[in-house]
């Protein structure tokens, strides 16, 4: 693994199995993650975005199980660690902060005492230092007055406040990797952009590592530097994020862009992508995207193309960009109105 790289996931497959049936959540998601950078994860609901972050942490409810792949974090594979040894990493090396922060809050205990609790499971402070690191904390992810604010209970803040305490707590212990799913869904559009602003600054400040999960393409504009775009459980396209704006390569992701407003757009332009996501439990066997897909061919419907490097840095998933497409030579995923209109 080149040594700026801190995270590189290699076509890891995480299924549950139900009634003998079995559900491949994740199923060849693979990405790089320079170290300080981050990268969005983009796509529908149910495409896996979720449990490709809970995988990395292992923290999948049951009947979840990693099937295959490699989780490869600094020198080490995760895949193949003890849960005592991937315990030591959770909230140390890598944090989490999830999409609703009310139900990760216990609201019996003050914050004060969740915060001094994280810092607790890791490093042994003592009282007076934990306290005055709580309070530290709490400045950090701008939290006025912390002083009052760590003596009060969950439900007596707002909703952007509590994200920020989240936020605070998965920061308690400088992780090396901070994994933001849905941060800011449930909060409004004003709130949304402060917290956003907030593990920016945090991230440049403290050199960390993100791993920012959206269906918003808006928020990957702004805060990431890769993506990788995931449908039906694989990933279909990893690039930096000015490429992937400027010249969006896999029919899915041309799709998505076309989806939502820009600048330049008309509302009434805007055209979502036609059908739905497949059933996990009726998936096509060749391209999952053909049933919606513009281009399929023959090939697309009977075989599923792989993820490849069609140059340094730029993964695409899709018969159009390799030596085997059967369809019109010409094709041109890219000649829809966003791109004419750019
Ligand atoms: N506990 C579970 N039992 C069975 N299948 C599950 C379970 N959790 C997730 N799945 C399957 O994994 C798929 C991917 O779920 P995941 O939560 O990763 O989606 P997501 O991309 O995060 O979606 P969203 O944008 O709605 O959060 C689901 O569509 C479902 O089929
Ligand atoms: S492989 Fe075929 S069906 Fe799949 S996205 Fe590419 S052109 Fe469309
Ligand atoms: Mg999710």
């Amino acid at each position: 693994m080149n040594k700026e790289t801190i995270l590189d996931i290699k076509d890891l497959q995480t299924s549950f199995t139900v009634d003998g049936f079995e559900i491949k959540a994740v199923d060849g998601v693979s990405f790089q993650l320079p170290k300080g950078k981050t990268i969005g994860i983009v796509g529908e609901s149910g495409s896996g975005k979720s449990i490709t972050a809970m995988s990395i942490l292992q923290l999948l409810d049951k009947p979840g199980k990693i099937k295959g792949g490699e989780i490869n974090f600094k020198d080490r594979d995760l895949t193949k660690l003890s849960e005592k040894e991937i315990r030591s990493i959770r909230g140390n090396e890598i944090s989490m902060i999830f999409q609703e922060p009310m139900t990760s809050l216990n609201p019996v205990y003050t914050i004060g005492q969740q915060i001094r609790e994280t810092l607790n499971v890791h490093q042994d402070l003592g009282k007076k230092a934990e306290a005055d690191k709580a309070i530290e904390l709490l400045k950090l992810v701008g939290i006025p007055s912390p002083e009052t604010r760590i003596k009060q209970y969950p439900h007596e803040l707002s909703g952007g406040m509590r994200q920020r305490i989240m936020i605070a707590m998965a920061l308690a212990c400088n992780p090396e990797l901070l994994i933001a799913d849905e941060p800011t869904t449930a909060l409004d559009v004003t709130i949304q952009a402060q917290i956003l602003q907030l593990i920016k600054q945090l991230q440049e400040e403290l050199n960390m590592s993100v791993i920012m999960i959206t269906h918003d393409m808006g928020v990957v504009a702004e805060t990431c530097d890769y993506v990788a775009v995931m449908y039906a459980g694989k990933v279909v396209e990893y690039q930096p994020v000015n490429d992937l704006f400027k010249s969006p390569k896999h029919p899915y992701t041309v799709g998505l862009l076309n989806s939502i407003p820009r600048h330049d757009t008309d509302v009434d332009e805007l055209e979502p992508i036609k059908g739905n996501v497949p059933s996990p439990k009726n998936m096509p066997e060749g391209c999952r995207f053909a049933p919606r897909c513009p281009f399929a061919t023959e090939l697309c419907v009977k075989e599923l193309p792989a993820l490849e490097e069609i140059k340094d840095g730029e993964q695409i998933r899709c018969w159009i960009y390799t030596d085997r497409w059967d369809g019109d030579p010409e094709v041109n995923v890219n000649e829809s109105k966003r791109t004419a209109q750019s």
